[in-house]
C-alpha cells in the first residue's frame, strides 16, 4: 500500500516527482471520455519507467492465442485493447539537451486531477545536466463535449536559458502493446497526410482492419504572442512530426495549444475516417482551448450535478467515491449498445478484452441508477446480441440444443480467454447475465424486457446449466464437478455452492419468466418458444434439476461450503499471514495458494449478497463471519460485496474498513498492481458500498427500500438515484433521521427503514 496521493474532495494531487512509482501515476492521472482514453503519459516524453497507454473504444486486435498446452476449446485470439497511436506529444529540446525528467534535477513537481472539471495539470521545474533551467505548466483534457477531440495547453518558461528550444509536436502510429504475444506491432500504416498546417495519420489494425486517424495541429505563443513558424517536417513511416525551433532569452515563456483528433472506423465508414478527421481538425483548431475547455466543464456539471456523492468529515472516502464515479463517467457513456466497461477501462492494456462478468455483476447497478435505464437497457442487449455467438461457444465445447456459454472475456461475443481452469470453468459468469436481467427488470419495472429479449437469454442459460450437471448416485442429487467460483485461488472444484445455486436459481427464474409470459404474452412467448425448439420436457427436466440439485453446507457451523473439499484444507485466518507476504499473488507459488483457504474474493458471500432475501440474517452472520477472515480481498471486486454484507450485519466497523479499502484501492495502491491500469469495473462496487451498504438501498416487489447508517467517521453523505422517471436525493446525518427529496418525477411511495412514506 502506498500513501502518496494527498486527500482532497475534488482533486487528486501528487506533490513530489515519485519515478518509482510513474506507472502507479500514470494510471491514476488517466483521462477519457467514453471514446477515447489516455494514461497520464508525459508529452514531452520520459525515458524512465512508463507504461504508454492511449486507446480508442471497440478498436482492438486479436493477437493469436499462445499456450504452452493446447486444449481443445481453447479460442484462437486473445482481443487485445490495443495501445493506439499517439496525438499527446511534444518532445523539447533546449539546444541539444533534452526535457526529460529521468534525466533532469526536479526541484518542484505537482500534477493534479481535478475531477470537477475532468482537467489533468502538471507543473514542474527542473535543470538539465547542462544546468538549463526551465518550468513547465502542462494542461490537458478528453472532451466529454466532443468525443472525438483531446487538447492539450504547455507552457514552458526558460528560467536561465538563452539559445534555440527546439519542439518535435508529431503524432505516432509506431505504436507497441506491452502485452504483445508474439512481440509484433498491431498497427499497418494506410495514409499519411502532412502539411505546415496539420499531420494525420490513418493507421489500420492488423486482422480486424480497423482504421484510425489520429490527427495533430497546434498554436504557438511567445509571450502571450501567436508565432507562426516554417516547421521541418520529420516524416517515416507511421510517424510523422513538424519540428519548430524557436530561439529564446531567459524569463521567455513559450504556450503551445495542441490539438488532437481522433476518429475511427467504429464509428465512420472506412472510406470517411480520414476525411472525417481532415475536417474536424479544420473546425476545431480556429477554437481557443478556453472555449474547448468552458464546453467541457459544463458537461461534467451536468454529470456531477446528477451524480455527485458528498461525504462530510471524511476527506479520503470522499476523494475515493469521486474518484470512482468520474472513471466509470469517463469510460462508458451508454450511448452505445456494442460499447462495454473493461476492467481497466482507458488506463491500461490488462485484462485485454473488454467484457467481463464485472458489467453484469458490478456495474449494472450503478449505471442503472444514475444513468438511467436505457444505459442499463444497453448494456443488457450488448449480452442480447452475443446471444448467437454465446450459443457457439457452448457447442464448441460439446453442449447441444442451443445452450448457451457465455465468454469469460469478450469484445465481441467471442471467447478470447484461454486458461482452461477459468475459460472452461470459471461458468458462474453465465449466472451474473441471467442475475442482470432479473436485477434490471426488479428495478426499472421493464417486464416487456422479458419478452423481448430476456426470455430467449434465459432459456439459452437454463439448457447450459441442465447439460453442465450431472446425477450422482453417490449423493442423490445432481452435482457439478470441475468449475472455478468467483474465488480464483480454486481451481476444478466440485460443487462450489455459489456456482450451484445460481445454476439452480436461473433455473428457477427461467421457469417463472415462461410461466409469466405464457400469461401475459401469449402470442410472443409461443413464437419465441416455437422459434427456441423448447420441448415440454425441458422444463420437466429443470424443475427435476432445481428440486435436486445438490448444495454442500456443514450444518454443524450453519455454512455453506465453498466447495466439497473446502473443509479439508488447513482453515487459518488472514491476520496469520505475515505483511511480507501479501499479496499472495505475488509472493506465494500458485500451487500453495490453490491449496491454501485463502479467498481472493467474495464467493458464498457473493451468492449471500445477490440472494440475500433468500437467507436469514444468522445465516449470512455465521457464512460472512466464517469466510470474512479467510478472505484476502486480492480481487478489487472484493471489498464492496463485503461492504455491503457487513452494513446490513451492523458490523458498521469492517464496513468501513471494506468502504476505504474499495474507494482507495488505486489511489493507495492496496494490491500493488495499479501500475498496470486502474481497477475501473470495481470502482462501481465503490459506489454500491455506499448505496446499498451506508445507504441500504435495495428494491423489493417494485418498491424502492432504503435504510440509511452513518459510519463513525462521517458527519453526513447524501447521493442521487433515478428510479422508475424519479430523481430523489437520499441525505443521511449523524444522529438524525435520513431524509428523501423528490427532485424531479411524479410522487412515490417508498420504504425509509421501517416507514413508508409518500414522497412528493
Ligand atoms: C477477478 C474476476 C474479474 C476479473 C476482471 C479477476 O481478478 O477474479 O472476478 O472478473 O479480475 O476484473
Amino acid at each position: 500500500m502506498k500513501n502518496f496521493i494527498q486527500h482532497h474532495p475534488w482533486k487528486v494531487i501528487e506533490e513530489t516527482f515519485h519515478p518509482l512509482w510513474n506507472r502507479v501515476s500514470e494510471s491514476l492521472f488517466s483521462l477519457g471520455n467514453g471514446n477515447m482514453g489516455h494514461r497520464g503519459n508525459f508529452e514531452e516524453g520520459y525515458s524512465g519507467e512508463t507504461l504508454q497507454g492511449h486507446y480508442v473504444a471497440g478498436v482492438y486486435y486479436p493477437d493469436k492465442t499462445r499456450v504452452g498446452w493446447w486444449k481443445i476449446g481453447y479460442p484462437e485470439y486473445f482481443a487485445k485493447v490495443l495501445n493506439a497511436p499517439a496525438w499527446i506529444g511534444i518532445g523539447i529540446e533546449l539546444d541539444e539537451e533534452p526535457v526529460d525528467l529521468a534525466r533532469m534535477k526536479v526541484e518542484r513537481f505537482w500534477r493534479e486531477l481535478d475531477m470537477r472539471t475532468g482537467t489533468l495539470t502538471r507543473t514542474f521545474a527542473a535543470t538539465t545536466a547542462g544546468g538549463k533551467a526551465v518550468e513547465v505548466t502542462a494542461c490537458r483534457f478528453c472532451s466529454m463535449a466532443r468525443k472525438e477531440l483531446g487538447l492539450i495547453r504547455y507552457r514552458l518558461t526558460s528560467k536561465n536559458f538563452n539559445g534555440r528550444i527546439t519542439l518535435t509536436l508529431d503524432a505516432d502510429a509506431d505504436v507497441k502493446n506491452q502485452d504483445a504475444n508474439y512481440d509484433e506491432k498491431f498497427w499497418r500504416e494506410v495514409s499519411r497526410k502532412v502539411t505546415d498546417q496539420y499531420i494525420i495519420i490513418t493507421a489500420a489494425t492488423l486482422k480486424t482492419d480497423f482504421h484510425v486517424s489520429t490527427g495533430t495541429a497546434y498554436r504557438i505563443f511567445l509571450n502571450g504572442k501567436p508565432v507562426s513558424l516554417q516547421p521541418e517536417i520529420a516524416e517515416r513511416e507511421k510517424y510523422a512530426a513538424h519540428r519548430i525551433s524557436i530561439a529564446v532569452q531567459a524569463g521567455d515563456t513559450i504556450e503551445i495549444v495542441k490539438y488532437g483528433v481522433i476518429a475511427s472506423s467504429f464509428n465512420h465508414s472506412k472510406q470517411n475516417v480520414e476525411l472525417h478527421c481532415h475536417r474536424l481538425l479544420d473546425e476545431l483548431r480556429g477554437i481557443p482551448f478556453e472555449q474547448l475547455h468552458n464546453e467541457h466543464i459544463q458537461r461534467w456539471e451536468e454529470i456531477w450535478r446528477d451524480c455527485d456523492i458528498t461525504i462530510e468529515g471524511d476527506a479520503a472516502a470522499q476523494q475515493g467515491i469521486r474518484f470512482a464515479i468520474f472513471h466509470l463517467m469517463q469510460t462508458y457513456t451508454g450511448e452505445d449498445e456494442r460499447l462495454n466497461i473493461g476492467p481497466k477501462g482507458f488506463t491500461g492494456e490488462k485484462y485485454g478484452g473488454s467484457t467481463y462478468w464485472d458489467t453484469e455483476a458490478y456495474c449494472l447497478p450503478f449505471y442503472m441508477s444514475t444513468a438511467g435505464q436505457h444505459v442499463a437497457r444497453n448494456l443488457l442487449l450488448y449480452r442480447y446480441r452475443h446471444l448467437p455467438k454465446a450459443i457457439e461457444n457452448a457447442r464448441k465445447l460439446g453442449f447441444e440444443n442451443g445452450a448457451a456459454l457465455y465468454p469469460m472475456v469478450t469484445m465481441n461475443g467471442e471467447e478470447c480467454h484461454n486458461e482452461w481452469e477459468i475459460t472452461f470453468e470459471e461458468i458462474h459468469r453465465n449466472g451474473a447475465i441471467a442475475y442482470a436481467i432479473y436485477d434490471y427488470v426488479r428495478y426499472t419495472g421493464d417486464e416487456e424486457y422479458l419478452t423481448d429479449y430476456g426470455l430467449e437469454v434465459l432459456l439459452a442459460l437454463s439448457r447450459f446449466w441442465s447439460q453442465r450437471v450431472n446425477w450422482s448416485d453417490a449423493k442423490g442429487g445432481y452435482v457439478m464437478l470441475g468449475v472455478t467460483g468467483p474465488n480464483e485461488y480454486e481451481n476444478n472444484v466440485n460443487n462450489n455452492w455459489y456456482t450451484n445455486y445460481i445454476a439452480r436459481w436461473t433455473l428457477t427464474y427461467t421457469l417463472e419468466v415462461l410461466a409469466w409470459a405464457r400469461k401475459h404474452a401469449g402470442d410472443k412467448t409461443r413464437a419465441l418458444t416455437e422459434k427456441a425448439g423448447l420441448r415440454a420436457d425441458e422444463e420437466k427436466c429443470w424443475q427435476d434439476i432445481i428440486e435436486k440439485l445438490y448444495l454442500p453446507e456443514d450444518p454443524t457451523r450453519g455454512i455453506f461450503l465453498q466447495q466439497d473439499g473446502f473443509l479439508d484444507k488447513e482453515l487459518r485466518t488472514v491476520d496469520s499471514l505475515k505483511p511480507a507476504e501479501r499479496p499472495l499473488n505475488q509472493h506465494w507459488s500458485w500451487d500453495r495458494i490453490l491449496r491454501s483457504c485463502f479467498i481472493k474474493q467474495a464467493d458464498v458471500l457473493q451468492g449471500l449478497y445477490f440472494f440475500e432475501d433468500h437467507f436469514d440474517r444468522e445465516v449470512i452472520r455465521k457464512n460472512f463471519d466464517f469466510y470474512e477472515p479467510m478472505t484476502v480481498h486480492e480481487s478489487s471486486l472484493s471489498p464492496c460485496v463485503h461492504a455491503i454484507l457487513a452494513c446490513s450485519l451492523g458490523y458498521l466497523h469492517k464496513a468501513y474498513e471494506m468502504f476505504l479499502r474499495t474507494a482507495r484501492l488505486d489511489l493507495d495502491d492496496y494490491n500493488n498492481d495499479t501500475e498496470d491500469g486502474l481497477h475501473v469495473t470495481s470502482m462501481a462496487g465503490t459506489w454500491m458500498s455506499l448505496v446499498k451498504g451506508f445507504g441500504g438501498m435495495r428494491v423489493k416487489d417494485g418498491r424502492l427500500y432504503l435504510n440509511p447508517i452513518v459510519p463513525g467517521p462521517w458527519q453526513s453523505y447524501s447521493f442521487r438515484i433515478l428510479f422508475r422517471n424519479r430523481v430523489l436525493r437520499i441525505t443521511a446525518k449523524q444522529g438524525t433521521e435520513a431524509t428523501v427529496k423528490l427532485e424531479s418525477g411524479n410522487p412515490i411511495e417508498i420504504q425509509l427503514g421501517d416507514k413508508i412514506l409518500n414522497v412528493q
